[in-house]
């Protein structure tokens, strides 16, 4: 396995591995990897003949008072991780490297970006959009892997590669979940015991909306009060908003027809969990 620290040594692997005819898997990631994102290196294994992940704690996509310097960290770890993998090439690039100037090209989604998410973190996909922009243009990947975990931002960055034509295929792998459900993310480890127990009630919510759906359920308000509640319920949760949306646009129906995805953000403590599932009423 292969550690590269500057773009124009990513550039250079790149190019051998062009020369050798060898095609790319990308897992893009901010670290601190757990089974979730070694899911998704999996199955770059699948896909690609050499699969790059890379490891950057992305500045642009936090807002000024969300969890940057407070964003967990452990590269060796990462690194042993990555290597029993299989993986072929790690970019770990600094914050110097991917911003010597303060960008002054923005990506904007028409709003879609201000959804969800983006209620609470308005510049949120601006900054994701930007950095797996520049990432595609550096690795220049065949194939890269997002995880439903993130359901907005896999529906971004797949609109992102279309609308920019990035020579890329866009796969979403599903969500790996702790045993008792809670949806494994790097922010698990800042929760305190009380709100890890509590946790799991954020999926036990969505497939509480789930079977609803299932049950007959179309009306979306009525849907998202039965998730709201299951989460509320739990002194220790906040939930800071509950969707069912349409899984294609976004667009939030008063009666669902087709699939829909249900995406739930709640915060325990001060940290912010995010999770969803897809339900078609059918
Ligand atoms: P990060 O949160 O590190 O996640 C990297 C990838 O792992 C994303 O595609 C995410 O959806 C996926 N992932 C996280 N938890 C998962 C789980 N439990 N099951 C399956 N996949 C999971 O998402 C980012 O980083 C950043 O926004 C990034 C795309 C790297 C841009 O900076």
């Amino acid at each position: 396995m292969r550690l590269v620290r500057t773009i124009s040594d990513a550039r250079a692997r790149r190019s051998e591995q062009r020369t050798a005819a060898r095609s790319v898997a990308f897992v893009p990631t901010m670290g601190y990897l757990h089974e979730g994102h070694l899911s998704l290196v999996r199955r770059a294994r699948q896909l690609g003949d050499t699969v790059w992940v890379s490891i950057f704690v992305n500045p642009t996509q936090f807002g000024p008072d969300e969890d940057l310097d407070r964003y967990p960290r452990d590269l060796e770890r990462d690194l042993s991780l990555l290597e029993q993998e299989g993986v072929t090439t790690v970019f770990v690039p600094s914050n110097a490297e991917m911003y010597p100037d303060e960008p002054v090209v923005g990506i904007g989604f028409s709003g879609l970006e201000r959804l969800l998410c983006g209620e609470d973190r308005p510049t949120h996909f601006a900054g994701v959009g930007l950095v797996v922009g520049k990432l595609f243009n550096i690795v220049e990947p065949d194939v890269a892997v997002f995880g439903q975990k993130d359901y907005q931002q896999s529906l971004l960055i797949r609109r992102l590669a279309a609308d920019l034509n990035f020579p890329v295929a866009i796969e979403v792998s599903p969500t790996v979940r702790e045993p008792d459900g809670l949806a494994m993310s790097s922010r698990n480890a800042m929760l305190s015991d009380e709100e890890r127990e509590a946790a799991p009630a954020i999926y036990r919510a969505l497939c509480a909306g789930r079977n609803a759906v299932l049950a007959g359920e179309r009306d979306s308000t009525t849907i998202c009060r039965i998730i709201h509640d299951v989460i509320a319920a739990e002194p220790v949760l906040t939930p800071q908003y509950v969707h069912c949306v349409d899984a294609h646009n976004l667009a939030e129906n008063p009666t669902i027809s087709g699939e829909v995805v249900l995406a739930v953000a709640a915060r325990a403590g001060t940290t912010r969990l995010i999770d969803n599932i897809l339900v078609s009423p059918s």
